[in-house]
């Protein structure tokens, strides 16, 4: 079987707040990890086995910079060497554990789970929305039991809306609306544009003001796993499909799923706002109101996987709706192609 994720990529491993100066496991990509921060603050990314009995170092404690196994005692420095072992002068030097990658940006901490040569924070993927003076918002994780890649099929197509979030963002005007598909090297993006339309519930209380509206929606994702979702509505004339929002009301759904296995993920999502920035009640507000949206997708996509995993090799059909998920597959799949062992030419 074929990987479904690419190891060379960098992948959200926590909000920034959840590591701390305490231990913290967690799974990304198949690999067990123990994370948490030197008395500096440095993040640090250890594999989460002791190299002498494969004991989890997250059992034990943090002494220093250091951890200290659980087990029988073995510390090892935030480069995954051993710094001691009991009842012996010398220090085998093989014993070590694999130390990450790690970078802090954007309010996340970030893992390179492949090849360190390669791990470039350049590539990290911009979210920058989420710690921008311009922009206001909060977000969440969401641990969802599917294939990371259901999670981006989910958010490549908004028409799902119309169906899933009746109540809250979807109405008939997505599903009718035409949308356009363009991408990259590593960015597929679908743009929908609804005009002179009735806004749905949350946009109609976000805007405030009566009247139809131009709706937009602008899907962009980064390979492997990075959505931003470029959304709001404007009072219908005043300018907003030809570039002035200046009337409307704009949001940026961040949204990066990291897969946890081959089955369950990571979704790190947030919603940011450059309106009523300084408005706290409505940044907690929007945060829960969209965590009920993605627990109406959870509901489905977890479904979705059940299903899948009950018939294997079914394959998916596809409509014009998935041209945005179909180039977002495609682009991975090209990632996870390029980290394939090269067959060797027989002798
Ligand atoms: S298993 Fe960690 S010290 Fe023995
Ligand atoms: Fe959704």
């Amino acid at each position: 079987m074929t990987a479904s994720f690419p190891l060379n990529a960098w992948y959200a491993a926590a909000w920034d707040v959840e590591v701390k100066r305490a231990l913290l496991p967690r799974t990304i990509c198949g690999k067990k990890i123990v994370l948490y921060r030197t008395e500096a603050g440095a993040p640090v990314a250890l594999a989460d086995a002791c190299w002498h009995r494969l004991v989890p170092l997250s059992r034990g404690h943090l002494r220093g910079d250091e951890v200290v196994c659980a087990y029988h005692g073995l510390v090892f420095n935030p480069q995954g060497r051993c710094t001691f072992m009991p009842s012996q002068e010398t220090i085998n030097p093989s014993a070590c554990v694999r130390a990450y990658p790690v970078a802090e940006k954007h309010r996340f901490l970030w893992i390179w789970p492949g090849d360190p040569a390669l791990a470039d924070p350049a590539k990290i993927p911009d979210l920058h929305w989420n710690r921008d003076p311009d922009w206001e918002g909060d977000g969440k994780l969401i641990h969802a039991r599917c294939d990371y890649r259901l999670v981006i099929d989910n958010l490549m197509d908004l028409t799902h809306e119309t169906f899933v979030h009746g109540s809250s963002i979807g109405n008939a005007a997505v599903a009718e609306a035409p949308f356009v598909t363009t991408h990259g090297d590593r960015t597929a993006t679908v743009t929908r544009w609804m005009i002179d339309i009735e806004p749905p519930p949350f946009w109609r209380s976000q805007l405030g003001k009566p009247g139809t509206v131009d709706r937009w929606q602008i899907i962009r994702f980064e390979a492997p796993a990075t959505i931003v979702i470029d959304v709001g509505v404007a009072p219908t004339g005043t300018g907003a499909p030809e570039g002035d929002r200046s009337q409307g009301v704009n949001g940026m759904v961040l949204n990066t799923i990291t897969p946890e296995t081959d089955r369950t993920c990571h979704y790190f999502w947030a919603f940011a706002r450059n309106y009523r920035r300084h408005d706290q009640a409505l940044t907690t507000q929007l945060c829960e109101g969209v965590s009920s949206i993605f627990r109406e997708d959870e509901a489905i996509l977890e479904a979705q996987q059940q299903a899948i995993d009950e018939n294997p090799g079914r394959i998916f059909y596809n409509l014009n709706i998935d041209s945005g998920s179909m180039w977002a597959r495609r682009l991975i799949d090209r990632m996870i192609g390029a980290e394939q062992p090269v067959p060797q030419a027989a002798e």
